[in-house]
């Protein structure tokens, strides 16, 4: 049996009922954890054991068993400045001791009205309302929501969604809806609204068919756009979970200014995008254009809590306005707003704007960029990309995107020191911003080391 499909013990260890403290005991925690844990994305039966991490410090994160993996994927891209920063700890733990929670409707507090008017200082075009939430999906839910019911709340018919082949923007049902092609949904397909989707003119360096691309996606748009369209939901720039795949700026112009044309608004996904990966603040910010709806998560607090943000224009949250209480936005979740979240999203922004993470940015970027050509290079290697601190290839003739080979992939880096997490065959580097040259540098060998061991040359 290979060593991935080895069944997780349920035989070992000492069982306890209380959390190991000083000098974890991985072997109990492990038994503990196949007894009584259902992790996300993982199918148990032939999953690895997973890793026991006791301690994160910068790009670090320590494993019980004294091993130390260099997180090149930001923890599921949460991370913005290395792990445990003591400035946002610190902002938690003080705001802990002040207050931990209050409802948010009828009531309101100093880090969500602080985080929503610096969040409307810095988003793009006209974007000045903050609507809370708890994570990336109910961002994306909230956005829907809040699309479909300003058209309806103004008389409007526009019930129509588009969006992105290959999108995915969460697994709650809206989310899943304008995700659907994404591949993950199969047993709920019937459940899901329609959606219709554009095709998705994914590019990368020196891809000699990219207008072509463009031009045969911005008619197929042009085909599914009409006046019941409500809204079009996109991940600018970089779609995520598709496999890190990279459009142009000019062309997703292009998309917005149609869209709006026909009378349909913009939501731009930025879960993933946000707060500086694409090189900028947002990836809105390599655009000319702006968005009706935004949606942030992820990156928000710099990767210690929860958090989710539908940013919409005044014009929009006019529409909700009325005398009846059926107009308004009746959407909440208990945590919204929460304090402590709130508190670490501001620590987070102090440091996502300070200077030297700006640096950070530029510094990640040009190291990507010179690791281009020899990436580029690489038999086996192709569609090497480079989007801001984000950096993509897929390894040739190593199996499609979904297949079994993402997790000896994973295994290969772990065994090199790296948490990288490919998605297939399309190994990428997101990291913290934090990261070293030296560190990228040790993360691009192992790219190489493993496109020379799992690819073939095309
Ligand atoms: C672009 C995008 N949107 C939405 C989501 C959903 O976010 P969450 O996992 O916090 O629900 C993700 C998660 O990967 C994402 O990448």
């Amino acid at each position: 049996m290979p060593s991935s499909e080895k069944p997780r013990s349920l035989e070992r260890g000492v069982v306890t009922s209380s959390f190991p403290s000083a000098l974890p005991d991985p072997t109990g925690l492990l038994d503990l954890d196949t007894r009584h844990v259902w992790h996300p994305f993982t199918q148990a039966r032939t999953a690895p054991e997973p890793q026991v991490i006791v301690r994160g410090e910068g790009p670090y994160l320590y494993a019980a068993d004294g091993t130390r993996l260099l997180d090149m994927v930001s923890s599921w891209w949460v991370n913005l400045h290395g792990h445990a920063h003591p400035a946002i700890a610190g902002a938690i733990a003080r705001q802990a001791q002040e207050l931990e929670h209050v409802i948010f409707a009828g009531f309101t507090h100093a880090p969500a009205v602080t985080l929503a008017a610096r969040l409307a200082a810095e988003l793009p075009g006209r974007l000045s309302r903050i609507f809370y939430s708890d994570n990336g999906s109910t961002a994306v839910e909230a956005a829907l929501k809040i699309a479909l019911q300003a058209g309806f709340n103004r008389g409007e018919t526009r019930t129509r969604i588009l969006a992105f082949e290959g999108g995915y923007h969460g697994d709650t049902f809206g989310a899943m809806s304008a995700g659907a092609t994404s591949g993950f949904y199969a047993p709920f397909q019937d459940k899901l609204f329609q959606v219709d989707f554009v095709p998705y003119p994914a590019t990368w360096a020196g891809d000699p068919e990219v207008e072509a691309k463009e031009w045969a996606a911005l008619s197929a748009l042009d085909a599914l756009l009409g006046d019941d369209v409500a809204a079009i939901v996109l991940e600018p720039l970089v779609q995520g979970s598709a496999g890190i795949r990279m459009a142009r700026p000019a062309y997703l112009d292009e998309v917005v200014r149609r869209v709006r044309a026909a009378g349909g608004l913009v939501i731009f996904d930025e879960v993933m995008t946000g707060f500086g990966r694409t090189g900028r603040l947002w990836a809105a910010r390599h655009l000319s254009e702006a968005p009706d709806l935004m949606c942030l998560s992820k990156g928000i607090t710099g990767g210690f809590l929860p958090l989710g943000v539908t940013a919409a224009t005044e014009e929009l949250y006019r529409a909700f306005g009325g005398d009846s209480f059926a107009q308004a936005f009746a959407h909440g979740h208990s945590y919204t707003a929460n304090p402590l979240s709130c508190a670490a999203a501001l620590a987070s922004l102090d440091l996502t704007l300070s200077p030297e993470t700006a640096a950070n940015w530029e510094r990640i970027g040009a190291a990507h960029e010179r690791a281009l050509p020899e990436l580029s290079a690489h038999p086996h290697l192709e569609r090497v990309r480079r989007c801001g601190t984000i950096l993509a290839a897929e390894i040739r003739g190593a199996g499609e995107y979904g297949g079994n080979v993402s997790l000896e992939l994973r295994q290969f880096f772990a065994a090199r020191g790296l948490l990288l997490r490919p998605l297939g065959n399309v190994v990428y580097l997101l990291p913290p911003y934090v990261v070293t040259d030296e560190q990228l540098g040790q993360a691009y060998a192992a790219f190489l080391d493993a496109a020379q061991t799992f690819g073939r040359p095309g």
